[in-house]
């Protein structure tokens, strides 16, 4: 199948350490674990199995060193270097609800928690979800932590250290967060692997492009893997991303949602409803294999 790996599952308190990696090995597809994650890389690559990309926020540099060597060492095949994150973005509705990280118990906020038992009960027991890899590290926990909670990340990070980080990473290196031909052609220069069309899920800046309008372009312009995210919700719109020159699409919330409805069963249904929307719209389409599919079923 040429679609689909989850995107950067983040926080569960679900019993297992890491719900989304297990759903997503289960469903055959590879799992893409954050730097912000609550089981570490170690963690997930021991219990859930399956294909495992690590993405990369470079919040201090040798943080992001130790965390690409132990990614190494735990076997994850692709890295995904983000970029488009430098500051933390206005989420207005977080900042209505009064919802903050690290949580604030405002009225609101507890309202929400006894509104729902059942997580009130697993965080009774299994505690509140930490950045594990972070606070795992050898040095500078604290700062690291606050750091990527309030997404503050290595502003001098510049091209040159993304050629040096391509020298250090042995695998598959992608970049992602890019939505211009001319930024994607330059992290082509660097040596990467390819690049991930995304604008964040539309959680960073308002007004940017989705990146379905930028992929023909890039598409044309890269000699290398072209993956997309932001909004993926169905089968069709995978169709769409990859007759119009995706290689993949990345599933973020598609999953989480059936994740935080009904647990890892809930992320292999979700999966499953997306892949089965896809035989269902090749089916409709007239076209067998998802590999025959072109701009020519595009108007
Ligand atoms: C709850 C949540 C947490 C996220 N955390 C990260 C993260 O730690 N690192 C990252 O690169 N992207 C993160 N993202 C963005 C996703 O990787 C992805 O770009 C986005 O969710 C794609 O859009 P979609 O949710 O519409 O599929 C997060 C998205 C959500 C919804």
């Amino acid at each position: 199948m040429k679609l689909a790996c989850a995107a950067t599952v983040r926080r569960s308190t679900r019993s297992r350490p890491c719900p989304g990696a297990w759903s997503t090995s289960a469903s055959g597809i590879p799992f893409v674990l954050s730097t912000a994650s609550n089981a570490t890389i170690e963690e997930v690559a021991e219990r859930a199995g399956g294909e495992l990309w690590f993405q990369l926020y470079v919040v201090q540099r040798s943080l992001a060193d130790t965390l690409v060597q132990r990614a190494l060492a735990a076997g994850y095949t692709t890295l995904v270097l983000t970029v488009d994150v430098t500051v933390n973005g206005k989420r207005k509705r977080d900042l209505r609800n009064g919802f903050s990280m690290p949580l604030r118990y405002t009225p609101g906020v507890i309202a929400d928690v006894l509104a729902h038992p059942r997580w009130l009960l697993a965080t009774l027991a299994n505690g509140m979800p930490q950045m594990r890899n972070v606070q795992s590290a050898a040095a500078g926990d604290m700062a690291a932590q606050a750091a990527l909670i309030q997404r503050a990340m290595d502003a001098s990070f510049d091209w040159d250290d993304l050629a040096r980080l391509r020298a250090s990473w042995p695998h598959r290196l992608l970049v992602k967060g890019i939505l211009s031909v001319e930024d994607a052609q330059r992290c082509m220069a660097c040596g990467v692997d390819g690049v991930v069309l995304s604008n964040h899920g539309g959680r960073q800046l308002e007004s940017l492009c989705a990146p379905v309008e930028v992929l023909p372009q890039v598409a044309d312009a890269v000699n290398g893997t072209v993956l997309l995210d932001s909004g993926v919700r169905s089968g069709l719109d995978v169709i769409k991303s990859v007759a119009l020159g995706a290689d993949a699409v990345l599933l973020g919330r598609a999953v989480l949602y059936g994740l935080a409805a009904a647990g890892e069963q809930g992320a292999v249904e979700a999966i499953r409803m997306i892949k089965s929307d896809i035989d269902r719209c090749l089916a409709l389409l007239g076209c067998p294999d998802i590999a025959g599919l072109d701009r020519g079923f595009i108007r």
